[in-house]
């Protein structure tokens, strides 16, 4: 069943990406880090050890999503997470759609260490890709630094994937446009860089607790930004 709530400058659903993402119509900007498709077999104790893969895996989280959801008639530009296993057909559907994209990193200041005849990634993928007149925007003096950040331990907001403040602020310091968009919401980080950037933000979560989550994040952020401006 679908559920909406206003927060401020954020509009928060709870329910299927697929089925109400075409309903809120055109934004200037999809920002959103879909489910991962990787091959989940393995890893044994190693993998035992750390609870973010059983959560992804349990969640679904290992299947992929369906690349229509990135429609360039529904947004202007698109930040997209996802795991190298996905790079060459994301790829491909982005550099279909829109007329420029670039690839760039969150560099992991924590990384897993190399495992299990595989690679324990030390970054994280995200292309962001526009077209006319939404090319990237934002100062980038100091900007090198917000490519640095830790993992969360996925214990904070009982997910496994969350993506870190510094990270999601330098996104919105290159994104350009004020209407934000993020189908996957999960606990609602990019909703929390959104708002702490001034913009108004669409977020779809299905899941009830993540969705929960996101909802006291962005009230938070909320009141950070109206304690600000008092
Ligand atoms: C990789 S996580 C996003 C995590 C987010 N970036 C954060 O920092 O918390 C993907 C999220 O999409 C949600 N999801 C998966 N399929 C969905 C769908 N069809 N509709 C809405 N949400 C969905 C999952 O429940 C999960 O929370």
């Amino acid at each position: 069943m679908e559920e909406a709530i206003t927060i401020g400058q954020a509009t928060l659903y709870l329910g299927d990406a697929y089925a109400i993402r075409p309903t809120l119509g055109r934004m200037d900007v999809d920002v959103m880090d879909p489910p991962y498709r990787f091959n989940a077999v393995g890893a044994g104790k190693f993998r035992a050890a750390r609870q973010a893969t059983h959560m992804l895996i349990a969640e679904g989280m290992d299947k992929g999503f369906d690349h229509s959801i990135i429609n360039p008639l529904l947004c202007g530009s698109c930040i997209v997470f996802f795991h190298p296993d996905q790079l060459l057909d994301l790829g491909d559907h982005l550099r279909g759609n829109f007329r420029r994209m670039v690839l760039c990193q969150w560099i992991k200041e924590n990384p897993a260490p190399h495992r299990n005849k595989n690679y324990i990634f030390d970054s994280e993928p995200y292309f962001h890709a526009w077209n006319e007149g939404l090319h990237p925007v934002g100062a980038h003096e100091d900007m090198h630094r917000y490519v640095f950040a830790p993992v969360a331990p996925s214990k904070i907001y009982d997910h496994p994937t969350v993506k870190p403040d510094r990270v999601m602020a330098k996104i919105m310091a290159n994104v350009n446009g004020q209407t934000i968009c993020d189908p996957f919401m999960g606990t609602g980080s990019t909703g929390v860089a959104a708002i702490r950037a001034g913009k108004r933000f669409y977020g779809i979560e299905k899941n009830p607790k993540h969705f929960e989550t996101a909802c006291n994040r962005i009230s938070a952020a909320v009141a950070e930004m109206e304690a600000r401006a008092a």
